[in-house]
């Protein structure tokens, strides 16, 4: 019997829902993506981001069930982000969600923003990454190496002590004097740059951790610009020289939980993982350590609502809630 989830995600900037059968297929992936009204303040701005959540989600659904050729009274649940992310945000799609199911009788998941990327991997895929598998999770708020033995048995292992590394891209983005979103703008001026022109700093704060940390990365490429070697450098070899830090950090890091503990796959999620030079190295250290890497498709990378929907239907039995009791939770636990 297949299973046919709404997703709804609206924890940041990204007005998105999605119909998802079976955790697997996408019926409809709708994503209205604010940018043009964060742009001209260098990033978002929480009031505008739900002020436009608000008003767009109520279209993102219809849109979301009629690209589907779907029915609300075909679907089996309806999927929401519960958490982490901006209060503001976060409401409009909760209160969309308990909405819709007090006025249909469906079930209400309730789902962790991060369980959504880790489940990411598994849209679209035939062959679904075998448990248990490392997870390297790196967004704009949050970078981890999460290991999933199960879909209900999730254990952070190393995480960042300070900047997520989507925000040391978005960071070192302005300093670069990129357009909003900083991200994909690095990525794609770095392209064009060698990676070696500079050696920035590669930060392991304990090297008996799995912990890792890109504050002071951003803080040297700052200090490195102001200097007349920094001043008279192609952005472009600045831009390459840092993301290829970056990318050293993460890919030194999930190498050293494979060794410390056999792992079935390795998976990359988040928005970051849509970095063109991160998914190289990332595929490379499966090949070089015998591993089956998996990296969802870019549309699933940045936020989006199928991953919210696969979420659900892999934890079905942990998300369900009951519809009174749900409220958005901006900090809402891993775990
Ligand atoms: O997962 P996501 O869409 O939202 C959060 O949950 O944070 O991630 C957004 C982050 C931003 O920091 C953005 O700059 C970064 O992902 N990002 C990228 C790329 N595409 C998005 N960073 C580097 N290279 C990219 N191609
Ligand atoms: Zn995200």
């Amino acid at each position: 019997m297949s299973v046919l989830l709404l997703g709804i995600e609206t924890s940041c900037d990204d007005t998105a829902t999605a119909v998802v059968r079976d955790g697997v297929r996408v019926l409809s992936n709708v994503s209205t993506n604010q940018d043009a009204f964060h742009a001209k303040y260098g990033g978002i701005v929480p009031e505008i981001a739900s002020r436009r959540h608000a008003a767009l989600l109520s279209a993102a659904v219809d849109d979301a069930l009629s690209r589907a050729n779907v029915g609300l009274d075909e679907l089996d649940g309806i999927a929401v982000t519960a958490g982490p992310g901006l209060i503001g945000s976060l409401v409009v799609g909760v209160a969309a969600a308990k909405a819709l199911a007090f006025a249909t009788g469906l079930p209400l998941y309730a789902v962790n923003h991060l369980h959504g990327h880790l489940f990411a991997a598994f849209l679209e895929r035939d062959e679904p990454p075998p448990y248990p598998f490392l997870a390297l999770l790196v967004s704009g708020g949050h970078s981890q190496l999460v290991e999933v033995a199960s879909p209900s048995s999730l254990r952070i292992i190393g995480k960042t002590r300070d900047d997520a590394a989507g925000e040391a891209f978005d960071k070192t983005a302005r300093l670069l004097d990129l357009p909003f979103p900083g991200g994909p703008a690095l990525d794609a001026l770095a392209r064009d740059g060698d990676p070696r022109a500079f050696a920035f700093p590669r930060h392991r704060p304990d090297p008996g951790t799995l912990d890792m940390s890109f504050s002071g990365l951003k803080t040297s490429v700052r200090y490195f610009l102001e200097t007349p070697e920094g001043k008279a450098a192609r952005r472009e070899d600045v831009a390459a020289s840092f993301q290829a830090a970056v990318v050293d950090v993460l890919i030194d890091r999930a190498a050293r939980a494979i060794d410390a503990t056999p792992y079935e796959a390795l998976v990359l999620s988040g928005g970051v993982a849509a970095n063109t030079a991160l998914q190289s190295a990332f595929v490379a250290l499966g090949k070089r350590r015998g591993i089956a890497t998996f990296v969802p498709e870019r549309r699933f990378c940045t936020d989006n609502a199928a991953m919210i929907a696969a979420a659900a239907e892999r934890r079905a039995s942990i998300a369900r809630v009951d519809p009174r009791a749900l409220v958005a939770d901006p900090n809402l636990r891993f775990n």
